[in-house]
């Protein structure tokens, strides 16, 4: 399990800042991300963990090479991504698949959410017939905790749980090694986002899925992340084991994060209650039955 699928090999990205681009000439450069370094082991998980603006969807977008970085390299499996060629940057792509934040933006509203899952299979041939489509279709929902038969339904007929949940469904079609999740669980109540963090963890365990975890929140990363990393300003300001960062913060920033998580809910089985009424309405599509 040790084997390093990605590394990140002092990554450095500039982008023109637009907010100071002169009348006449060209903006001067903003440095984005600055030097940064990690690695991911097979199976493995990390954080990244950053308030708004400090590099950590402008991290993904480079991993993934949509943006290549002017500096560094990023291997996959001991590769460098530097020398992929068109075809291995796409096979590399189905291999890394990225979720987003908001899957109404991502999932085209006039295609019923089967096709929309399966649409990766067809972009590469991978489906034999309409009944070899729709059968896959209803294994990816049934593997993210959702009934086949939502198949059928519209994005907008879904909650922005299931909405999220059909995103990774999608994103697990091509079997990747890796996904990573940028802020997968903003916009959603802290039961829903509870769900889809045990959900990502339970993908890990069955299937050996790496994961890079996005957020802004470390109380949901706590949970779920090995390692962590946190990013300020672009740079890293703090790097190690879960367990160790939670218990000594070295940084003041980080331990600025830790403080802005709420404290525990007082009274322990309201949530596992309630956990289980929004589960079952979240699997099924049917609505939460009143407390009588
Ligand atoms: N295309 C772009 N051109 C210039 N600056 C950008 C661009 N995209 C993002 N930025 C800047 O890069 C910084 C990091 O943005 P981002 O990666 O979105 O942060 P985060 O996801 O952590 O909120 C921000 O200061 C943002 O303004
Ligand atoms: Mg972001």
């Amino acid at each position: 399990m040790n084997e390093v699928l990605l590394e990140g090999r002092s990554l450095r990205l500039a982008l023109p800042d637009l907010a100071r681009k002169p009348v006449f000439g060209t903006a001067p450069m903003k440095t984005i991300l600055d030097d940064i370094q990690f690695t991911l082991a097979r199976g493995a998980t990390l954080g990244v963990i950053g308030e708004s603006g400090s590099g950590k969807s402008t991290l993904a977008r480079v991993l993934t090479w949509l943006l290549p970085p002017q500096q560094g390299d990023v291997l996959f499996e001991g590769r460098s991504v530097r020398d992929f060629g068109a075809a291995e940057l796409l096979a590399y792509r189905a291999r890394m698949q990225l979720v987003f934040q908001d899957p109404m933006s991502s999932l085209n509203p006039r295609r019923r959410v089967g096709a929309s899952i399966t649409q990766p299979l067809r972009a590469l041939g991978r489906c034999k017939s309409k009944a070899d489509e729709a059968r896959r279709a209803g294994e990816l929902l049934e593997r993210v905790g959702l009934a086949a038969h939502l198949a059928q339904r519209w994005p907008h007929e879904l909650s922005g749980g299931q909405r999220q949940r059909v995103g990774i469904a999608r994103a697990l079609a091509l079997e990747p090694a890796a996904l990573i999740a940028d802020e997968v669980t903003s916009g959603l109540d802290v039961s829903a986002q509870a769900r889809i963090v045990a959900l990502l963890d339970e993908l890990r365990r069955d299937t050996g899925l790496a994961l890079i975890f996005i957020s802004h929140d470390l109380s949901l990363v706590r949970s779920l992340c090995d390692e962590i990393l946190i990013l300020r300003q672009g740079k890293v300001v703090e790097r190690g084991p879960a367990t160790e960062l939670f218990a000594l913060p070295q940084q003041a920033y980080t331990r600025e994060l830790l403080d802005a998580i709420p404290l525990p809910v007082p009274e322990p089985g309201w949530l596992d209650q309630e956990e289980a009424a929004g589960a079952q309405s979240e699997a099924t599509g049917q609505p939460v039955p009143s407390p009588a």
